[in-house]
């Protein structure tokens, strides 16, 4: 592929913000590509009604073009261009939670070219919580498609850094913002048939969907086809969110999640650390531990206690994932973490996985595809 000159903004050092996003929304309107953040991941935006800005992306991602694209729209105008058939419901859920992590699927507008919807004769429509992100397309002034901005089959990214590291010299621009808030991808929820049905599990949960339903008086509930999807691919040609169908990133290292009580993941954990390092052979092996700060607590003790195996700290990579009374610093933390196991070279990776909070239904369905199902309860 040939290298292309990115020109980096990175705002935390930037004296002019409002040009330097002028000049970016101006580009994308022109066909360039633009990196950009946004509450959920970083995106990588093009004009959605450009079908040359839209090949720049899946060539920069390596990303196969039957996988359709979620647009981003600034205001509630630019919805009307796009998509039809829209039921009043589904106006009392944009009101509700737009600007925010929840993408919503519709019957496309004539006008939005194929290759933005894979083909499909629906289109994915989000409305970002991010000020960059909302400035960046009223300047473009077109709905900006824009997929998480990582290359395929690795982690959506989540700071500037992993941008930088997956798509330097293969996009016209990256707009480097600092970490994301939310660190997972928006839920999606299908409105384009009959009933609500969510694609992708996200920070808003079915029960907040439902809850704004109730509230309007509908007599309606959301189901949830996460896992479904995946085995739709065996019955029918086109699976309803066709991003399913593809591997999703699981790291050089095996995986393993656990759910469960910290006393007896931390008891497991300890074992296999100490089988890994009675019976290896190099003395390089490296295991990944992704745990909250009171299983830390839990396992340091146990494993001082086997110090004399020669525990040595290169054959421990811990990341602290918060208190166990919160999923969102794990959601947040989870692919940045994910990338540092790979890059610190780690064998395998041993995680407990939050099995309740608002985040913990989008922390599984991801970790399912990292863990490539070695998702265990104990
Ligand atoms: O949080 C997010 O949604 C991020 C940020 C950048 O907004 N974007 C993102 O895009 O995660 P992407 O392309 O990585 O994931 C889009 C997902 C895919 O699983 C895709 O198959 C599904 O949405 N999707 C897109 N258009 C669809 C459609 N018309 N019908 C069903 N599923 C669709
Ligand atoms: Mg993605």
């Amino acid at each position: 592929m040939t290298k292309i000159k990115t020109k980096m903004i990175d705002l935390n050092n930037n004296n002019d913000k409002e040009e330097a996003i002028k000049e970016a929304g101006k580009a994308l309107l022109l066909g360039d590509t633009v990196a950009f953040p946004t509450e959920t991941v970083y995106g990588l935006g093009g004009n959605a009604m450009m079908a040359s800005a839209i090949e720049k992306i899946y060539k920069a991602k390596g990303r196969p073009s039957d996988n359709p694209l979620i647009v981003h729209i600034s205001d509630f105008s630019m919805l009307e261009s796009i998509a039809e058939s829209i039921l009043p419901y589904a106006y009392d859920l944009m009101r509700a939670f737009w600007p925010g992590p929840i993408t919503f699927v519709f019957k496309k507008k004539a006008g939005v070219p194929d290759i933005t919807t894979g083909g499909l004769d629906t289109v994915a429509v989000r409305m970002p919580d991010h000020p960059v992100a909302l400035k960046l397309i009223k300047y473009a002034g077109v709905p900006i498609a824009a997929p998480s901005a990582n290359l395929s089959g690795k982690p959506s990214p989540t700071s500037g850094a992993h941008v930088v590291e997956d798509l330097m010299h293969k996009v016209d621009y990256i707009i480097s913002d600092g970490d994301t808030k939310v660190g997972l991808e928006s839920t999606v929820v299908d409105l384009s048939g009959d009933l609500p049905i969510v694609l992708r599990p996200g920070a808003i949960t079915d029960e907040m969907i439902n809850a704004i339903l109730v509230e309007n008086k509908y007599d309606i509930i959301v189901r949830q086809t996460d896992d479904a999807v995946d085995n739709d691919e065996e019955t029918e040609n086109i699976p309803r969110s066709p991003g399913m169908k593809y591997k999703h990133y699981a790291p050089e290292a095996e995986v393993w999640a656990y759910t469960g009580s910290s006393n007896d993941i931390m008891a497991l954990f300890r074992e296999i650390i100490l089988n890994k390092i009675e019976n290896k052979e190099n003395s390089s092996c490296k295991i990944g531990l992704m745990i909250f700060t009171e299983d830390w607590e839990i396992l340091n003790p146990l494993i001082s206690e086997i110090n004399n195996v020669s525990l040595a700290d290169d054959n421990l990579f811990i990341c602290l994932e918060g208190s166990i009374n919160t999923s969102e610093f794990f959601a947040h933390q989870l692919f940045h973490d994910l990338r540092e196991c790979d890059r610190q070279g780690c064998e395998q990776i041993l995680i407990h996985a939050p099995h309740t909070g608002d985040m913990s239904r989008a922390i599984l369905n991801r970790l399912n595809k990292a863990a490539e199902g070695r998702v265990i309860r104990i």
